[in-house]
């Protein structure tokens, strides 16, 4: 229970990794905020977890904002801030059009920083944030130039922020997944793709085999939890091996 009547706040709960993570710390006690696009699946994972749900776009900075005030009116301050929801695609640099950078860059680094920055008034001091990078963002996929810059972008700021919140102990680091069987890969795909994808994704991991929503989002609640209570500033891999032993 390291969670215990601490108010955490999940941008991108509804889905993958956030949803796991999102019963995790509704199992270790926490008070839970979640926001996502998709209000079905929102409204599910809100009351699975008895969590307040806003419907709010990340690329959409007005609305994170709203959203962040809804929910400091219904929970008070946030003690955990986890900046979790993406967006994925693949194009070869010849490929890449300008609309395909923004779709990616808008959520993915612009709305995660926009919500950084709007949330830092709501954190208690001693609170920690945690973002989710991508081992995409070091490793040179090809298809992946988008995606990698806005995740490697991330990084780089999520480091400079936590230097800015060194004197109001707020802890700011990555988790950077590795291939995670989860519903990012498998849009808008045919069965036949998905199970060929799996298995390719699979055969690139030193443990062999993709990991589970459940192991990313762990490793964010430690992150999160006063266990990393000495940690800071760092980009932890939860990829089965792949950059280290790949
Ligand atoms: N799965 C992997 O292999 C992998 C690897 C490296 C990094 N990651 C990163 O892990 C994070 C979670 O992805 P996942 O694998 O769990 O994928 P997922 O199952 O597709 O979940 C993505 C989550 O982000 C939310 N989201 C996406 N765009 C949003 C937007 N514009 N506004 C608000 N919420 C938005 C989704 O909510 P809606 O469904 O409502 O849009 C959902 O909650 C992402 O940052 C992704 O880049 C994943």
């Amino acid at each position: 229970m390291r969670f215990t009547d601490k108010c955490v706040v999940i941008l991108g709960g509804n889905a993958g990794i956030g949803l796991a993570a999102a019963r995790q710390f509704a199992a270790e006690g926490a008070r839970l905020a979640l926001t996502g696009r998709n209000e079905q699946t929102l409204h599910a994972a809100a009351q699975e977890c008895g969590a307040l749900a806003v419907r709010a776009d990340m690329g959409n900075v007005a609305q994170t904002r709203a959203a962040l005030a809804e929910i400091e009116q219904a929970l008070g301050g946030i003690d955990v801030l986890f900046v979790n929801a993406g967006v994925g695609g693949f194009a070869m640099v010849p490929e890449v059009t300008e609309d395909f950078w923004d779709q990616i860059h808008t959520v993915n680094l612009r709305g995660a920083f926009f919500a950084i920055q709007h949330a830092l008034p709501l954190l208690r001091d001693g609170g920690a944030i945690v973002i989710t990078g991508s081992i995409g963002s070091v490793a040179a996929v090809p298809g992946n130039v988008a995606y990698a810059a806005a995740k490697a972008g991330l990084r780089a700021m999520a480091r400079i922020v936590a230097k800015e919140l060194l004197p109001r102990r707020i802890r700011v680091n990555l988790i950077s997944p590795g291939p995670t069987d989860t519903e990012i890969f498998k849009r808008d795909a045919s069965a036949e793709e998905i199970a060929g994808m799996r298995d390719m994704l699979s055969s690139v991991v030193p443990i062999g085999r993709m990991g589970t929503a459940e192991e990313v989002a762990s490793a964010a609640l430690f992150l999160a939890s006063n266990e990393a209570s000495f940690i800071n500033g760092v980009d932890l891999y939860v990829d089965g091996g792949c950059l280290e032993l790949g």
